[in-house]
């Protein structure tokens, strides 16, 4: 498998990138929506107590992959023409922007809040200090809330493809996994 993304597949570091972090998102998503649906429980608090970890690995790994698409871009797969590409690249904006703003506003909450910031073990801020009220206000209004709308979005996205796939045949999954496009 090539390193590089060429115009018929994603390369090997696209790929490690998208369903790596496709895992990680997975691991969010469950965990909110065990805390959401059965509450605070051992194997809930196993999910919960690893979310902000677990989401600024997503952000430092989100950076790498922006890095990663600018310097691919021009030789991935191309949209397809008229109104769906237009619609899947708006799409894949959207999942860039929403993959940015909802991890980076839930950091800037917990360094601006009293708690203290762990990456996993790895001491960031001391608990302790004065609160910041401003560095807690983008979080505390919307978080949760882009979080959700994140999770429809991949919902939509991953419909896609397989409408792509099984509907109109122009099958778009084999850019992703496997070694020939059908
Ligand atoms: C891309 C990564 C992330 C995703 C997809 C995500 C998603 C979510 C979701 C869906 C919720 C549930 C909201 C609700 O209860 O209705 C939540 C809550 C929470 N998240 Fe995250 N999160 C991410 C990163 C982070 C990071 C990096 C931190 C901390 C540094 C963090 C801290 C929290 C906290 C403290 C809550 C509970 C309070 C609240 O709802 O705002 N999250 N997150
Ligand atoms: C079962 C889950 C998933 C499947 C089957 C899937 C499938 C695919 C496929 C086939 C492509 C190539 C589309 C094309 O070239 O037009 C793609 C690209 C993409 N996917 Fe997914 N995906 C999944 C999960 C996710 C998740 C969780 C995210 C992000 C939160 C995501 C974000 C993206 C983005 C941004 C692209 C554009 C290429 C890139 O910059 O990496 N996908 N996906």
């Amino acid at each position: 498998m090539p390193i590089n993304d060429t115009p018929i597949r994603y390369g090997s570091v696209s790929r490690f990138l998208h369903w790596g972090m496709a895992l990680l998102f997975l691991w969010q998503f469950t965990g909110m929506i065990l805390k959401e649906t059965i509450g605070r429980t051992p194997v809930t608090g196993i999910f919960v107590g690893s979310h902000s970890s677990v989401g600024m690995l997503l952000l430092a790994l989100l950076i790498l992959r922006a890095i990663w698409a600018f310097v691919e871009f021009g030789h991935r797969p191309p949209y397809h023409g008229g109104i769906i590409g237009k619609l899947a690249a708006i799409g894949h904006v959207a999942l860039y922007g929403l993959m940015l703003i909802v991890p980076s506003i839930a950091l800037m909450r917990a360094f601006g809040g009293d708690k203290g910031v762990k990456f996993f073990g790895l001491i960031l801020k001391q608990p302790g200090g004065e609160k910041v009220e401003w560095m807690m206000a983008p979080a505390n209004l919307a978080h949760g809330n882009l979080g959700w709308i994140l999770l429809l979005l991949i919902i939509g996205h991953v419909v896609m493809v397989f409408v792509h796939r099984w509907l109109w045949k122009d099958d778009v999954l084999s850019r992703m996994i496997g070694s020939s496009p059908r």
